[in-house]
């Protein structure tokens, strides 16, 4: 009852999940389970595009040094070396699977964003994801392998504590048999048992009252790895979006950093630049320095936000390249080609997360993971632009050899007992989930966020503490549901960012703690949970 078997689960369909799916397919079935309609994901908002080295003017040692200055000392080196020379070749074989990118008069147009010292993102005008979603999605479907589970919400990682064995974080022989997972339409959990589980669920930006990510992105991953004992790193490493649309019905809709690599300048209420003050690169320094800089600038001078101009630019270009934001803005009156947008940062990407090695494997065996729920080494401190796509795209494909290898050597684990519900009823407080949800988006937010102390840590802690055991509680008594497991989820991901960055007792990259705000050496090295 209510028990599915197939060799490769794959939880998550953005970019990561779904080409993983395809590559695994030629080696048995897969099951991909996803918590909406399969295109939403953080894949399908992608605006910028997918940094990579292909042309001839630009070198692999040129995005290294700048993978690496962006990462502030801690990205580990052969991982970003692997990213950078195996990427090109991904972004091919991805034209090859239908995605469609921008050209000008036949070779790809590379567009730059902020950090980048040569002209390299290829893209789909402002809406990459979609279109890299949109080809994925269709190869995915006419695969006979490969099944889709929509609204299939994943609960948890099943290893031996399901067995009913001790398991630790110190345990080094734990496995993962597959996982629970909601049937949101049925209203029942299933087992789904497999012999190698990818997990692809994507980042956690709803942890924050303001972000660019669509509401799917709640951690469920981090947190669910976390509770399977799986290690966790460096996730005080939130990256900040300095350019997001504010307007008071526009929920952070994002203003692609490729506009300020389109020459748009950044401007205070009095109409002046003020990025140059900051720092040489001016608008196109990597995105720590410039969010900092507009938190900066709005502190002083109490405005709810900065402008982005990028007017000046010839109106046909602007159209042509940025349609979707152009059109989007239109739409909330501020038209892009005449007059200036007003700005302000929001959470934006999760650079910490389960740790893998170089081939997509966590702590647990039988557990993989690749995109953004991972942390592999190659962001270190903070994440270059467009590097994210790249990085599941290179990831998945490394998962590939050694996911099949597990998958050959091991059975379905057939003593797994079903989803325990017990003592458990429909619950009828609904309102402590939006309650609490909103509290700890509100506290994240406000202690959490671009500039930190430890003032700020302890209060964010000692609430998200409160939220916790109260959570918990309602949780134990309760049937499960989506709202609920993700309030759960969010609450341990604000807990890991906390406790990671009370950990760190520097400044770097884009972790900036007011007690200590310069990097320290003995510092460098990734935080583990
Ligand atoms: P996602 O694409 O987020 O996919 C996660 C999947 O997991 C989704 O299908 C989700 O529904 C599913 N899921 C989550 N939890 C569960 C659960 N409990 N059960 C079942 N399913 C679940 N990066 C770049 O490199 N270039 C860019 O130009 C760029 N622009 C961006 C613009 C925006 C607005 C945003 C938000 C992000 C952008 N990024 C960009 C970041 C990039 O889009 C993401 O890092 C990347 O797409 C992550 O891919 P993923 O496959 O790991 O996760
Ligand atoms: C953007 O288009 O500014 C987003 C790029 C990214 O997050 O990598």
């Amino acid at each position: 009852m209510g028990m599915e078997r197939f060799d490769f689960l794959v939880l998550g369909s953005g970019v990561a999940g779904l080409s993983y799916a395809l590559r695994v397919a030629r080696h048995g079935t897969v099951a991909i389970v996803t918590k909406k309609e399969s295109a939403e994901s953080n894949t399908n908002y992608a605006q910028g595009g997918i940094a990579g080295v292909m042309d001839d003017e630009d070198s692999y040692q040129s995005h290294i040094a700048d993978t690496l200055t962006a990462g502030a000392g801690l990205c580990d080196r052969e991982a970003v070396e692997v990213v950078v020379r195996e990427g090109p070749r991904r972004i091919r074989e991805l034209m090859d699977f239908g995605a469609r990118f921008t050209r000008e008069n036949g070779l790809l147009h590379l567009g730059r964003e902020g950090g980048h010292s040569a002209h390299r993102i290829v893209h789909a005008a402002d809406a990459t994801g979609r279109e890299v979603e949109r080809a994925l999605l269709a190869k995915v479907r006419a695969h006979p392998n490969i099944h889709i589970f929509e609204f299939h919400f994943a609960l948890e990682l099943i290893t031996e504590h399901h067995l009913g064995q001790h398991v630790s974080r110190l345990r080094p022989d734990m496995h993962c048999f597959g996982a629970y997972v909601l049937d949101e339409k049925a209203d029942r959990v299933k087992t789904f048992l497999a012999r190698a589980t990818l997990l692809a669920t994507g980042g956690s930006g709803q942890v924050y009252l303001h972000t660019t990510n669509p509401a799917i992105a709640t951690g469920d991953g981090t947190a669910m790895a976390y509770r399977a004992k799986a290690r966790i790193a460096n996730m005080e490493f939130v990256q900040f979006h300095p350019t997001t649309l504010y307007h008071p019905e526009a929920a952070s809709f994002l203003i692609s950093e490729a506009v300020r690599g389109e020459g748009g300048l950044l401007l205070n209420r009095a109409g002046e630049r003020f990025m140059p003050k900051y720092d040489p690169r001016a608008e196109l320094a990597p995105r720590d320095i410039v969010a900092r800089a507009i938190d900066d600038q709005l502190k002083q001078t109490g405005d709810p936000h900065v402008w982005l101009d990028v007017s000046h630019r010839p109106a046909d270009r602007i159209r042509e390249h940025f349609p979707t934001i152009y059109e989007t803005c239109l739409g909330y009156g501020i038209d892009i080609t005449r007059e200036p947008i007003p700005v302000v940062p929001a959470a934006h990407y999760q650079c910490g997360g389960v740790q893998t090695d170089l081939f997509g494997r966590t702590s647990l065996a039988g557990l993989f993971a690749c995109g953004e729920v991972t942390c592999t080494g190659l962001h270190g401190a903070n994440r270059l632009a467009s590097n994210s796509l790249l990085e599941a795209l290179v990831f998945s494909h490394r998962a590939i050899a050694p996911s099949i290898a597990y998958a050959r050597e091991v059975a379905w684990r057939e003593d797994v007992p079903p989803w325990d519900a017990g003592g458990t009823v429909r619950p009828n407080e609904w309102v402590l989930i939006s309650h609490n949800r909103d509290e700890l988006r509100r506290v994240m937010w406000d202690y959490v966020g671009i500039v930190r102390s430890n003032l700020r840590l302890k209060r964010a802690l000692r609430r998200t503490r409160m939220l916790y055991e109260e959570t918990e509680d309602f949780y134990r008594r309760s049937r499960v549901s989506p709202g609920l497991c993700e309030l759960r989820n969010m609450i341990a991901v604000a807990y890991l960012i906390i406790r990671s960055a009370q950990m760190r007792r520097e400044s770097r990259g884009l972790h900036y703690m007011l007690d200590y705000p310069e990097p320290v050496e003995d510092e460098r090295r990734p935080t583990i949970v």
